[in-house]
């Protein structure tokens, strides 16, 4: 199994209950198989630019016109993309470890699915639709969250967001740890919602422990 952990928090992990359960999640994975090969991108050290009209043009013009012939500053709009493509094409899982930041993914991991979610990179347009060109199978979402949030909840705009944007690119094998309720000034038993994600974290992990050792 080879694994791109993608981490969208700016805190140390001893302050950071998403961190904390990259922590378990990992610890557990690795320990139940040694084999996994692992590559990290902590998005705060190695930051996503903005989407550019520059990259636009290079990603999907291509898309419209055959004979497009992409300029020096398009070419290297694409520099982030491409480095990041080549580690998402050896990955068969893909974590992304963050908290919920005003009801939705961090901005700076929006802005690295911005980037890499692109035609020619990870999937081709088909008459069929959109084709993946990666071999990612599952995703793993590890959040943290201040509030408390259902199943489905109409506030939640991170983990259905990252969803449907990796369904988009055919992931549609989607598990998720969160940790929610995080905020001890309005749950009491925040420390107890964070023992339980951090059980789901490690049971995630198990999971694909045995399904790595079964292929
Ligand atoms: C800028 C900011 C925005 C936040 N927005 C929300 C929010 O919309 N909903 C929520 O439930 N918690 C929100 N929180 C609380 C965090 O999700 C919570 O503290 C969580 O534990 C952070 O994860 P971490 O401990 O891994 O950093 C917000 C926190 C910050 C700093």
């Amino acid at each position: 199994m080879n694994i791109l952990h993608v981490c969208a928090n700016p805190k140390p992990v001893e302050q950071s209950v998403s961190k904390q359960l990259a922590a378990r999640f990992f610890g557990k994975l690795l320990e139940l198989n040694p084999d996994v090969e692992l590559n990290n991108v902590d998005l705060y050290q190695d930051k996503p630019p903005y989407y550019s009209n520059d990259l636009f043009r290079r990603m999907w013009m291509p898309v419209f016109d055959p004979a497009y012939e992409p300029t020096k500053a398009e070419e290297a709009a694409a520099n982030y993309v491409q480095k990041q493509v080549d580690e998402l094409k050896k990955a068969d899982v893909l974590v992304l470890t963050m908290p919920m930041w005003n009801f939705s993914a961090p901005g700076i991991m929006k802005a690295w699915m911005d980037q890499v979610l692109a035609p020619g990179m990870m999937f081709e347009l088909t008459d069929a639709g959109p084709k993946p060109l990666h071999n990612i199978t599952t995703v793993v979402l590890l959040v943290a969250s201040g509030g408390i949030y259902k199943e489905n909840d109409n506030r939640d705009a991170l983990t259905r967001q990252v969803s449907a944007a990796l369904g988009f690119i055919g992931i549609t094998d989607v598990r998720i740890a969160w940790a929610d309720g995080q905020n001890p000034l309005f749950f009491s038993d925040s420390e107890v919602r964070r023992d339980m994600a951090f059980e789901a974290a490690e049971e995630i992990a198990e999971e694909l422990a045995e399904e790595s050792l079964e292929k």
